[in-house]
């Protein structure tokens, strides 16, 4: 078989994993072909590309980003999209392509498989938002980029005697505020799932300081959002290509803390050091068995199918079924975020 494999969107540690577990499987087991695109559909569009072997995969399991590099284009962007990767098919006597990317790549795979495109997709995301999968890889990464500075923030904050908000990727879920939360014991967590209150918020932190606490650390998921007819968040700073400068709602989440409780407050914002550098041993592993079970579709003929962990088996899902809605923060997360939170003068227990 002779498959093409390429790798769209935003980057993510675990993608090369992804890669060399396709490689191996395809090359040492059986005995088809790789054609690496680069820059995702560009590639295939552009026929920019390479041959992928075992060799060339030798070294690539720690190394973060993708040797295939990765783009936002897409055929359907093109009036001549669909020919182009009607021609690369024909030109590579492909079988397959594997198109590994998040939500919205994944669409495009699936407009693909409409169209009658034999294509198999892999799910990627460090925001751990794709439907039908417990995980994504890159996101344990994620996590743990985000633990560690939330372990540094904490010991200046002390010093300090001061909140510091630290605002994390995840789009328009929280997972990886809440796991990178919890894991760094920060005392307040916000996600979209749960819009927040400011006066609450700032109520707590005030509460907690009389107690004693003179530290705070806050983590805000970027698409942290207030709670209705609370506050109006000013419209984001955007660059001249109109994407959103970074330090959004942590910004403001500050300001609003130290004009409102009077208490010194710093911002952090994680941005892309939560996407770069090597894969955590979890991110690894999935990529490796994601690479394999897709190969092992595409040589089923699954097409139009999308590999997942359920129940920590690698199973397939429609990639129709896995578009169109977000996986939103397990609830019993939240309420564990809830639990922990500092308490308010009211909730507090007589002795
Ligand atoms: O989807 C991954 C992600 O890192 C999100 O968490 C974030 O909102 C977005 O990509 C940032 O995209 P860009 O790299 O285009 O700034």
């Amino acid at each position: 078989m002779r498959i093409g494999i390429l790798t769209g969107g935003g980057d993510c540690p675990g993608l090369n994993a992804v890669i060399r577990g396709s490689v191996r499987a395809a090359e040492a087991t059986y005995d088809s072909t790789v054609i690496g695109f680069r820059s995702a559909w560009t590639g295939v569009m552009q026929n920019d590309y390479e041959i992928l072997d075992v060799d060339r995969c030798r070294g690539i399991l720690p190394l973060g980003g993708t040797i295939l590099g990765t783009s936002r284009d897409q055929p359907f962007a093109h009036d001549d999209g669909l020919k182009r990767v009607r021609k690369a098919y024909d030109r590579h006597g492909l079988d397959a392509i594997i198109g590994i990317g998040g939500e919205g790549s994944m669409g495009v795979v699936n407009r693909l498989h409409e169209k009658g495109f034999p294509v198999i997709g892999v799910p990627k995301t460090i925001d751990n938002d794709i439907a039908l999968t417990e995980m994504t890889f890159g996101f344990q990464t994620a996590v743990q980029v985000c633990t560690d500075a939330i372990d540094r923030l904490h010991t200046t904050a002390e010093s300090h005697h001061r909140v510091l908000v630290v605002e994390v990727m995840g789009r328009h879920v929280g997972h990886i505020a809440i796991w990178s939360g919890l894991a760094g014991g920060a005392a307040i967590t916000l996600t979209p799932e749960e819009p927040f209150d400011i006066d609450e918020v700032c109520e707590r932190i005030v509460h907690r300081h009389r107690k004693g606490r003179f530290a705070t650390i806050v983590v805000v998921a970027e698409g942290a959002l207030p709670r209705e007819g609370t506050f109006v968040i000013p419209e984001p700073e955007v660059d001249v290509y109109g994407h959103k400068i970074l330090g959004g709602i942590g910004s403001i989440l500050a300001r609003e803390i130290q004009g409102r409780t009077g208490i010194e407050s710093r911002m952090t914002a994680l941005g892309h050091i939560q996407r770069g550098g090597s894969p955590v041993a979890f991110d690894r592993v999935l990529g490796t068995r994601f690479g394999v079970a897709a190969v092992e579709a595409a040589l089923d003929g699954a097409w139009g199918q999308m590999v997942a962990l359920q129940k920590g088996q690698i199973e397939r899902v429609p990639i129709a079924e896995a578009i169109g809605s977000l996986k939103m923060v397990d609830p019993d997360l939240l309420r564990l975020n809830t639990m922990f939170q500092p308490r308010l003068p009211d909730d507090e227990h007589p002795g």
